[in-house]
């Protein structure tokens, strides 16, 4: 189905046999090491040459002001983009005077591999200089999920045939020169130059820099440590300057010996702390690091991933391919969100600078999903850290005229950042995501602490929004005016049904929350009277639906709008964003993502499933799929619809977005929503998973390719695995308290020890809905 592959299929890695300039900067992307806190891209070690220079410190950004042809009131006037910080990851090479450089002499051979299984990235290669010294470099490089300032590299070289006089130099380098942006808008403005330096140090094996940007203020201190082993008469010197910080390691080697760096590199940052104090913490962490070493560090992060796989992993058999996309998806969301702690979790991770380093929805409605089921404490702090930006989304709300909080569409720190409407601010469903997400945490981990510091607040203040937004009609009909749903190829459209949905949910989901909290509600203000007028708009919320089609409209009125050209679109016309004015497509019915189907998702218990599948029938063949969150949530509901076929295609294009590149835009970073959809698309789409209040129900259903599909999840303090084949389901509560679980409509009491094991029912048999023509699965 899909035919390029970069990288060779394994259940537990991805390996790269051979470095291809062509996608180098994909490999980048594809080998970013993170934590949430740190990232560092796939960049070769020597630095050079490289597609996008790549180190992370998640919520370290600079202003820009936000340019406009027409300001207006309530535009945002700056923007927030990541920057690139000080650069802890380069070991340049220098081979009997020449320049370890892969552009040059012969490379014999080049592989790196990312164990997803040890957290590490190996490189092996095998080099001839221009002339004629063959060496082979071993590099394994980590950054610490336990140690979360932690980046480390252990870096060797041995000459294989003769004698060569091999200097290595470890470097810290700031404010390195980064290659134009090709003009994509969703790629970043790279920002020149954005540190400005303030201290340098170099002293025995000790590197150091402190540098603060220039506009945002924010001070960024990085530092290194070595351990240095080669034959005797190896000499180290080290220098420093302003935005370089060097250590030199010369030695004589004969054929086969060896000459190894330990480097471990300590990040921090802080909008607060002094210098002093910034030099100190890195020099700590560093102390700390060095404790245990180079063979602690990755000892510490096996044992971490041990753990994740154990409550988290998914076993595919049938489809090699699928098994590992899920892992390397896995793998790349736990990085993304793992010790992100009260910061936010941007559509790329740290994995790139694509879209600005921002974060959007992506992360309540994609990422946390995956997380509350697999690592919930990482979903508490990431709603905490929305949390932390409400004193921000109620001053936003206040300047739209809006009570309670209005949450950014895409931000860094907390404010608005997108400078266009209808594809920003009126994109309000992002305050019902994140209450839906407040709601998903707490009946999924029985967390009461966290819903009443934290999880109260979000949903009164999101309720708040909703109730001044939108406003009874006449006949008491709740109405939600002139806002842009998920599909942003429709924008300030009325009464969005996925908004409206969302909305209803969350006025609810509030209220209930005022009733089991008074004491805490009282000091926010919210009373009795309040909740009763969030339970009215919710009762009579306006959900738009066409009685002669028996389908829902995406939002009022859709169903009416001409349809878009698909017949006279070409192939390399999409994505139509690139290639036709928003105008048109605003008037049209054309879908660019899930909307109405991601609704039936959300909010599955308003959708029969004659609904179901109705409506997907309908909205199918006006889905375009040009955003790359689409095909997870098309995946699911296929499954649901009984589509398994069409499912399944969905479910790979999810899981290969970037492994196999398919928007071609994966240099930019991962697409870290799509790589929790691979997970969504299998475990809530074959496995049939939903959450009913405090119930997990299953209806699972494999694809003809899957012999087997094993999953686990974490509930309310129980462990559960569930096993499907073609035939049966099996439960088991692998530890925790009892809980029961629906299979198909039907109760299953599990007890520890005691596997249930139900059979699988054969899907129904629709004729599969068609999709646009150049836009099925797998197509493009
Ligand atoms: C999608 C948005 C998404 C953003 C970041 C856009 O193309 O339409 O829904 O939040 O990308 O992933």
């Amino acid at each position: 189905m899909i035919t390029h592959r970069s990288y060779a299929v394994e259940p537990w890695s991805v390996r790269e046999t051979e470095l291809s300039l062509d996608v180098l900067a994909q490999s980048e992307s594809v080998f970013a090491l993170s934590n949430g806190h740190v990232g560092w891209r796939g960049n070769l070690d020597e630095g050079e040459p490289h597609g996008l220079p790549g180190s992370y410190l998640n919520g370290v950004y600079e202003v820009h002001p936000l340019p406009y042809a027409e300001a207006g009131y309530g535009y945002p006037e700056s923007g927030q983009t990541v920057i690139n910080v000080t650069n802890g990851k380069v070991l340049r090479l220098l081979v009997d005077d020449e320049p370890f450089d892969l552009r040059y002499g012969r490379l014999l051979s080049h592989e790196r591999v990312l164990d997803l299984r040890r957290g590490v990235m190996e490189r092996v290669c095998e080099w001839v200089s221009p002339a004629g010294t063959k060496v082979r470099v071993r590099a394994t490089r980590m950054i610490s999920l336990t140690q979360r300032s932690i980046g480390a590299i252990a870096y060797e070289v041995e000459p294989v045939d003769c004698q060569a006089r091999v200097v290595i130099q470890s470097e810290l380098v700031a404010n390195e020169q980064l290659p134009q942006a090709d003009g994509d808008p969703r790629a970043a403005m790279a920002l020149q130059a954005p540190l400005e330096p303030e201290e340098d140090f170099a002293s025995g094996h000790r590197l150091r820099l402190v540098h603060r940007t220039r506009r945002s203020g924010l001070r960024v201190a990085v530092a290194a440590d070595h351990v240095v082993s080669g034959p005797e008469r190896t000499s180290t010197s080290s220098e420093s300057h302003p935005d370089l910080a060097r250590l030199t390691v010369a030695a004589v080697l004969e054929a086969g010996q060896t000459l190894r760096v330990e480097k471990l590199v300590a990040h921090g940052w802080s909008g607060t702390r002094s210098l002093p104090a910034m030099s100190d913490q890195v020099d700590a962490a560093l102390a700390a690091a060095a404790h245990g070493g180079w063979s602690g560090l990755v000892a510490e992060q096996c044992a971490y991933l041990d753990d994740f796989w154990a409550r988290a992993d998914v076993e595919v058999d049938g489809d090699e391919e699928i098994q590992q996309a899920v892992r390397f998806a896995l793998f790349h969301v736990l990085q993304a969100g793992a010790r992100a702690e009260e910061r936010a979790i941007p559509a790329k991770g740290l994995t790139g600078s694509g879209y600005d380093g921002h974060a959007f929805w992506d992360t309540e409605m994609f990422v946390l999903p995956l997380l509350t089921y697999t690592s919930p404490d990482a979903v508490a702090e990431a709603l905490r850290w929305r949390h932390s930006t409400l004193p921000a989304a109620r001053e936003r709300a206040a300047q739209l005229g809006l009570g309670g909080a209005a949450f950014p569409w895409r931000t860094i720190e907390g404010q608005e950042g997108s400078a266009y409407w209808p594809a920003g601010t009126a994109a309000f469903h992002v305050n019902a995501d994140i209450a839906h997400a407040v709601v998903r945490y707490v009946a999924g981990t029985g967390d009461e602490d966290f819903e009443r510091d934290t999880g109260l607040e979000l949903l009164v203040e999101t309720a708040r929004l909703w109730r001044s937004l939108g406003h009874h009609d006449h006949r008491g009909t709740f109405h939600i005016d002139g806002v842009t749903g998920p599909d942003e190829y429709s924008a300030v459209a009325d009464d969005n049904t996925y908004t409206n949905l969302m909305a209803r949910a969350n006025l609810l989901a509030a209220a209930d929350a005022v009733e089991r909290h008074p004491k805490e509600a009282e000091l926010l203000g919210a009373d009795d009277e309040e909740s009763a007028a969030w339970r009215d708009a919710a009762e009579a919320m306006n959900i738009p639906y066409n009685a002669e089609l028996r389908v829902h409209e995406q939002s009022a009125g859709f169903t009416r709008y001409q349809r878009w050209d698909f017949a006279g679109t070409r192939a390399d016309q999409y994505p139509l964003m690139l290639h036709f004015p928003y105008f048109d497509l605003y008037r049209k019915q054309v879908v660019k993502q899930a909307d109405l189907v991601l609704a039936m998702y959300t909010c599955g218990a308003e959708f029969d499933d004659e609904h179901i599948a109705r409506n997907f029938a309908y909205y199918e063949p006006l889905t375009v799929r040009d955003s790359s969150l689409s095909a997870c949530v098309q995946a699911v509901i296929a499954a649901q619809a009984g589509h398994l076929r069409l499912a399944y295609d969905y479910a790979a294009e999810a899981a290969l977005m970037d492994l196999a590149d398919l928007e071609h835009n994966t240099r930019d970073g991962l697409h870290i929503a799509s790589l929790a959809g691979t997970w969504m698309a299998l475990v809530t789409g074959f496995g049939g998973t939903r959450r009913k209040g405090e119930t997990l129900q299953f209806s699972p259903r494999l694809p003809e390719k899957f012999s087997r599909l094993a999953f686990t999840l974490q509930f309310r303090g129980s462990l559960l695995r569930v096993e499907i084949t073609q035939q049966n389901a099996t439960y088991t509560l692998l530890s925790g308290p009892a809980l029961t679980v629906c299979h198909h409509g039907e109760d299953v009491p599990l007890r520890p020890d005691a596997p249930a094991v139900r059979a699988v029912p054969p899907p129904r048999h629709l004729p599969a809905p068609e999709q646009p023509p150049h836009r099925s699965p797998g197509a493009h």
